[in-house]
């Protein structure tokens, strides 16, 4: 698994990929990350990515070149899927986040300022993606979202893969209470059946309890199933 980020803010990304889950995975060689300054596609003194719309209005939009040059330079050698992030992308969602594991090779296109020159999207992206319906100030933590959910797909990046598997959403259901010690806290105990050493009625129990979570918080998830 490859991922490469293009920013204007390749700082950003710095602790996000040395640490935990992402980082582990990096030092071990499951999946190589590089962020790019998109600036240093730039040809002009300024570094400049940004330019005042065509027919006016407020805010700037970042200009064609810098992209067309990245992406020119990325991926020259193999081929990648372009994503740009983006609040009029489609939503991502697990299925989508499995589909991208498969592809093996993204590069991410964080946008900034009040878009990005609708050539770029045309010449060079393969895909537009959302993390909701939310407007950030760019794409960066839109994309630290894809690459920590694309990450825990690499086998053996999750420790167990079992913990993938089972974890909410993969069953199409939200996932059960867990407990740990101490056995009471603040008056409540931890449900007896998880310390009965029953696995039967400990798996049951928590099939239970993700249906009963599930049409409380999310019934859209049990329609569509
Ligand atoms: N950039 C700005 N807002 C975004 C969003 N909601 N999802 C992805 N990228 C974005």
């Amino acid at each position: 698994m490859r991922i490469d980020v293009v920013t204007i803010f390749p700082g950003l990304f710095g602790p996000f990929l040395e640490t935990s889950l992402v980082g582990k995975a990096r030092a071990a060689g499951l999946v190589e990350i590089e962020a790019w300054d998109l600036r240093d596609f730039t040809s002009d003194r300024h570094r400049s990515v940004d330019d005042e719309p065509y027919g006016g209005g407020g805010g700037m939009v970042m200009t064609a070149p810098p992209w067309l040059a990245a992406m020119d330079r990325i991926g020259a050698d193999r081929s990648v899927h372009r994503i740009l992030l983006s609040p009029q992308g489609d939503r991502l969602d697990d299925a989508r986040v499995r589909k991208l594991a498969e592809v093996g090779d993204l590069v991410l296109m964080c946008g900034r300022y009040e878009g990005i020159d609708e050539r770029v999207r045309e010449l060079v992206v393969d895909e537009e993606l959302s993390i909701g319906d939310y407007v950030l100030n760019g794409g960066e933590v839109a994309a630290m979202v894809v690459i920590e959910a694309v990450c825990r797909q690499v086998p053996g990046v999750v420790g167990l893969a079992d913990s993938v598997e089972n974890e909410s959403f993969r069953n199409g259901l939200l996932d059960y209470p867990h407990y740990t010690r101490p056995p009471v806290v603040g008056g409540l105990s931890v449900p007896e059946v998880l310390r009965s050493g029953d696995h039967k009625a400990i798996s049951e129990w928590r099939r239970r309890m993700a249906l009963r979570a599930t049409r409380a918080k999310r019934p859209d998830l049990l329609d569509e199933g």
